[in-house]
This record gives C-alpha cells, structure tokens and sequence, in this order.
C-alpha cells in the first residue's frame, strides 16, 4: 500500500492523472493566439484526437522540461522536475529512512511545492514521523539575474508563472492532507533564511534555485549539516551553466572527490561520505 500511496502521490503531483486537462489546454491557448482554428469535436477526447501533442506532454512531463521547453508552458502540475527526478527523490528518502541516516530534508526553490509534498508523503508512507520537511524559497520568483555570469532573466516581472506564493503553496500541501507541524517554511531569499534557520541535519538536501548564487547560498550555509550517507542532488546542474558553475566551485574548495551521478539529462546528486566528501 505504502508503494502504492507513493506512486499515485507522484502521479497526482506530475499531473498525470489528468494530462488530458492540459493538452485541450494548450490547444484552446494555440486556437486563442490563431496558431490553429478551434474544432470543438477534438478536445472532447485529446488523447485519441490531439495524439501528438498528448505524447509531447507526456513526455516533457516524464523528462521534467515545459512543453516545447517555453517557460509559458509550464502547465498543471504542482512541480516541474519530471518522473524521472522524483523517482531519484523517492529512492534518496528511502535509501536515508532504510539505514538510519539521521536528518531533515529540504528543498531550496520549490515553485508550487510538489517536490516538498512529495517528500512529506514519502515519509508519511514510511511511517517515518520525525524528520521535518523543510520549504525554502522566496516565494516571490527569482532574484535579479548576474549579468556578469550571463544568466537568463527569470524574475517575476518577466516570468509570473515562476513566481508562487507561499498561501498557494500551502494550499497545495493542504490540498493532499500533507500540511502539518512537520513542514517547515523559510520564506525569504537563501542569503537571508538559511544562515539562522534553526535545522538541525539534514539527511536530503535538494537544491532547485537555478542561479549561481541561489545554488552557492545553499550549499554554503547547508553542506555541513548533511549527514554522512545523506544526498545532495542539484537540480539543474547539467542545463544551466550558472549553476554548474556554482557547484564545481563548491566541491574544488571543499575538495569533494565523490563522482555526481546522473539522474536524467539535468539533474545530478551525490551521497555524502565518512570523510567529509
Ligand atoms: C525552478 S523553480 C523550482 C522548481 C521546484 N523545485 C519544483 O519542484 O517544481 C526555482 C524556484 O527557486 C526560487 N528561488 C530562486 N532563487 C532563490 C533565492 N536566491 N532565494 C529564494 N528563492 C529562490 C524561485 O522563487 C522559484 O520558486
């Protein structure tokens, strides 16, 4: 059952229970903007009648990617980081809870919050009622971009879409009965929240920020409550180079030796050892 709560979970939370809302969606927006002419007939049944752009949808959703990777589209779902990552979420959760890995879990940008729901589900499925499931983002979008690092403008004024507030996010985690005294909320930016968060360890610390310094801010305030066999997984580190960047500068001053391992085309993770690395 527990295996069973946590598939449907992560189904819910990627939408797929319902992708079928979203392609009449992007069909009506490309009628609307008179890239097509609406029929009435093909969005009663999208997935026989729009089959291609069913497919994409499905696909950039298993991938963690918008639809014709155009940040307009990001869709329904409550998070955009795809199956594929939330499969390597649920396998660090588990991997932690099975050997006693002490420590919280947080996620540093959540957007909607679906990967900090799915958390707390996990561990709910687990039967593991001690660790907190920490929230933090600004909940008001991304900072200005560094022009000096060449990173894309992705601040609300340019992108609403990315920037969600904290009573919507909560809504979201009340919306699967997954809002209690367990979830935690640094709402601010991470140079800001993270420094005096009052956390403990932390046994998953996810990192989804984006930017140089929204990837750095983490990993230096963070990093040393990671307990050894805990997991670090960075995001976007293979698609934006900022973050990259952010992360290889971290791990050579650190002297941080373990290999990043891939999740999918993006996202990479490590898993602490004994001797700091
Ligand atoms: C790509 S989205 C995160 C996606 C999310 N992990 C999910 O599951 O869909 C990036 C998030 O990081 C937040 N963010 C980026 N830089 C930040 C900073 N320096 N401080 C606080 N929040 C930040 C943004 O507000 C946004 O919600």
């Amino acid at each position: 059952m527990a295996a069973r709560y946590i598939e449907l979970l992560r189904k819910a939370l990627l939408n797929e229970t319902c992708l079928e809302a979203e392609v009449a969606y992007f069909y009506a927006r490309s009628c609307a903007t008179g890239d097509k002419e609406f029929e009435a007939s093909l969005a009663y049944d999208v997935r026989a009648t729009l089959r291609d752009l069913y497919e994409q949808v499905a696909e950039a959703r298993r991938i963690g990617r918008h639809l014709d990777r155009d940040l307009r589209k990001v869709g329904f779902s409550a998070t955009m980081i795809g199956r594929r990552r939330m499969e390597n979420l649920e396998s660090c959760i588990t991997d932690v809870v099975d050997h006693d890995v002490p420590g919280d879990l947080i996620e540093c940008g959540v957007w909607r919050g679906g990967a900090t729901i799915f958390m707390r589900g996990v561990l709910e499925a687990l039967d593991e009622h001690d660790r907190l499931v920490w929230v933090a983002d600004s909940f008001a979008g991304l900072p200005a971009p560094s022009r000096r690092r060449r990173e894309a403008n992705l601040s609300a004024d340019k992108f609403p879409q990315l920037a969600v507030d904290i009573a919507t996010v909560k809504a979201n985690f009340a919306r699967f009965d997954l809002l209690d005294e367990r979830v935690r909320f640094l709402e601010g930016w991470f140079k800001d929240t993270l420094p005096s968060a009052p956390i403990e360890s932390l046994s998953v610390l996810r990192l989804d920020g984006d930017y140089y310094d929204s990837t750095l801010d983490p990993l230096n305030s963070l990093y040393d409550k990671v307990s050894v066999g805990g997991y670090v997984v960075i995001d976007d580190y293979s698609l934006i180079p900022s973050c990259r960047a952010a992360v290889d500068k971290f791990r050579k001053r650190r002297g941080i030796r373990t290999p990043l391992e891939p999740v999918d085309a993006d996202c990479v993770f490590w898993k602490k050892s004994a001797d700091g690395s």
